[in-house]
């Protein structure tokens, strides 16, 4: 059975693609998008316009030569368009910060961290939940670390400081929130969140070199042995990389038809779940963007907010622009869209959970994005990576999950 949720006007909008699955006490119902309206947050100077040759320098940087090659054709550049650090956005009438100059100043630094780990030392996993409630499965994840010596990994927790908790985090989660700030759906505060995670995790440990992000609703789906030696080793990031998506071109103009240019055509434009695992060269290359970035943290237009998903949108568009090589156009965390509800995924609970649903979850094979053999190696691709995670799971199915972790989901 799957909760009844509020929010009914997504599942007609949407691809059954994933969203950021937020354990809210309520979801909010979204004011109805007023029809024709295009409203800028007031924070936002709509007399700063770019003009028309300053991006110019820019385009220097070798990272984007290749992929803005195409798109020197700077009179699309949409006259709302802001050249501006802080961005706000307005929802149910609170001002959010989306990325101010803190976070501009932090992924600066990051973005000039030593690009390879310390020779000598083990690599690590930074597993970085992105939360606005405590996490309920905590219990399943401290089984997952139990007694693994603390050289092979890092956990970050960005949680959303309006949310209110309860519980402290504990165990192998204290002492490991960043400084976060307000997150929302339909908004670019989820990816912003996700870019705050990988500055902090580039800037606090040296040895951080797979940085994998998760949701509370996520459990693993094999021991942290079997997932540290699958990911390791891999040179290329995982993360779905999707084109000729269904609804592109209305997400790709959900901040205005032509905001996104010159910068993000829409042939440039990519779709995929949020859920990465990226390598640390990639997760440098993301705390250094500067250039997409500045369109992907733009508000959406208030009627456009069901084609607002720019988590799913900014990482796979950078990522196949500046190194579709270095992809594995795939994420490893198993979701099931068919029966989706709301715009969310099918979530499992306590009655759904058994040995034969994690043995369903680790035969199955992860979908690799449709840029064809061009958008990855082709060994790479027809390789079946394993799923190392999968959601989403109700907080009621953790006695179940506890109940078969050793026998089952932590064994290989
Ligand atoms: C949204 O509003 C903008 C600006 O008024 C308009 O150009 C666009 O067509 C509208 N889109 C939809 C889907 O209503
Ligand atoms: C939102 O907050 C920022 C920073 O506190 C402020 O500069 C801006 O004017 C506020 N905007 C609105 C609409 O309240
Ligand atoms: C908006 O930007 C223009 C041009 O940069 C500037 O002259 C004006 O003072 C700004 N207005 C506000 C309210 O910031
Ligand atoms: C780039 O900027 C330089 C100086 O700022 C200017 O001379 C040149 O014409 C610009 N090039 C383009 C293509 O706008
Ligand atoms: C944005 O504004 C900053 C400071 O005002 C300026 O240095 C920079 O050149 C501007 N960038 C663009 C793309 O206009
Ligand atoms: C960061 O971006 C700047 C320009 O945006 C570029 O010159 C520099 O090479 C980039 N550094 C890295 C490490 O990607
Ligand atoms: C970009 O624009 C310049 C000036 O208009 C032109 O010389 C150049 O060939 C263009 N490059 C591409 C790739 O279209
Ligand atoms: C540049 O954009 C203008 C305005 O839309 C268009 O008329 C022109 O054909 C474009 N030029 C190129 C080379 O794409
Ligand atoms: C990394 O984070 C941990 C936990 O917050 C902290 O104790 C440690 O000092 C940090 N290290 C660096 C180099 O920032
Ligand atoms: C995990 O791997 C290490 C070293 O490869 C080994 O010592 C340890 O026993 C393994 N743990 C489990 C639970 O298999
Ligand atoms: C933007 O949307 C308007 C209204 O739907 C349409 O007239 C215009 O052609 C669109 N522009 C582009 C570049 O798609
Ligand atoms: C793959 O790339 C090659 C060379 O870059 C190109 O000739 C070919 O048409 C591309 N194939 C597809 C399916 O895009």
């Amino acid at each position: 059975m799957l909760a009844p949720n509020p929010i009914s006007l997504l599942c007609a909008l949407l691809l059954c693609l994933p969203l950021a699955v937020i354990f809210t006490t309520t979801p909010a119902t979204p004011p109805p998008p007023p029809p024709f309206s295009f409203q800028l947050p007031l924070s936002i100077n709509k007399t700063h316009h770019i003009q028309k040759h300053s991006l110019n320098n820019t385009y220097t940087s070798h990272i984007y030569k290749n992929a803005l090659k195409t798109t020197n054709n700077t009179t699309h550049v949409h006259k709302h368009s802001i050249n501006k650090t802080n961005v706000y956005v307005q929802h149910h009438n609170n001002n959010i910060t989306v990325w101010d100059e803190d976070d501009e100043s932090v992924s600066r630094l990051a973005s000039r961290v030593n690009p390879d780990p310390p020779l000598g030392r083990p690599k690590k996993i930074a597993f970085m939940f992105l939360t606005n409630a405590p996490l309920p499965l905590a219990p399943l994840w401290e089984l997952y670390f139990n007694k693994v010596p603390n050289n092979l990994y890092n956990i970050y927790i960005h949680a959303d400081p309006s949310s209110r908790y309860n519980s402290p985090f504990r165990g192998v989660f204290a002492n490991r929130v960043i400084p976060s700030k307000p997150t929302r759906r339909f908004s670019p505060t989820l990816s912003a969140a996700a870019r705050r995670l990988l500055s902090h995790a580039l800037l606090n440990d040296t040895s951080n070199y797979m940085f994998a992000l998760l949701s509370p609703s996520c459990i693993p789906l094999h021991s942290f042995n079997f997932t540290y030696k699958t990911i390791i080793k891999s040179r290329h990031s995982f993360i779905e990389i999707l084109k000729n998506e269904r609804g592109a071109s209305g997400r790709w103009a959900a901040r205005g038809n032509t905001t996104m240019l010159p910068e993000v055509p829409l042939s440039h434009f990519r779709i995929g779940s949020q859920f990465f695992i990226l390598t640390r060269h990639h997760a440098r290359i993301i705390s250094n963007d500067t250039i997409i970035w500045s369109k992907f943290k733009l508000p959406c237009m208030m009627n456009y907010t069901y084609t607002c998903y720019p988590e799913e949108h900014y990482f796979p568009t950078l990522m196949s622009m500046v190194d579709p090589h270095g992809c594995v156009p795939s994420t490893l965390t198993h979701v099931d869209w068919r029966g989706s509800h709301s715009g969310h995924p099918r979530t499992y609970y306590l009655s759904h959970v058994g040995p034969e649903l994690i043995q369903t979850f680790r035969n199955a094979t992860p979908r690799y994005g449709d840029d064809g053999m061009n958008g990855s190696d082709s060994s790479v691709s027809r390789q079946n990576h394993p799923f190392l995670f999968a959601r989403k799971f109700a907080p009621e199915s953790l006695t179940r999950l506890l109940d078969i972790a050793n026998d089952v989901i932590l064994k290989d």
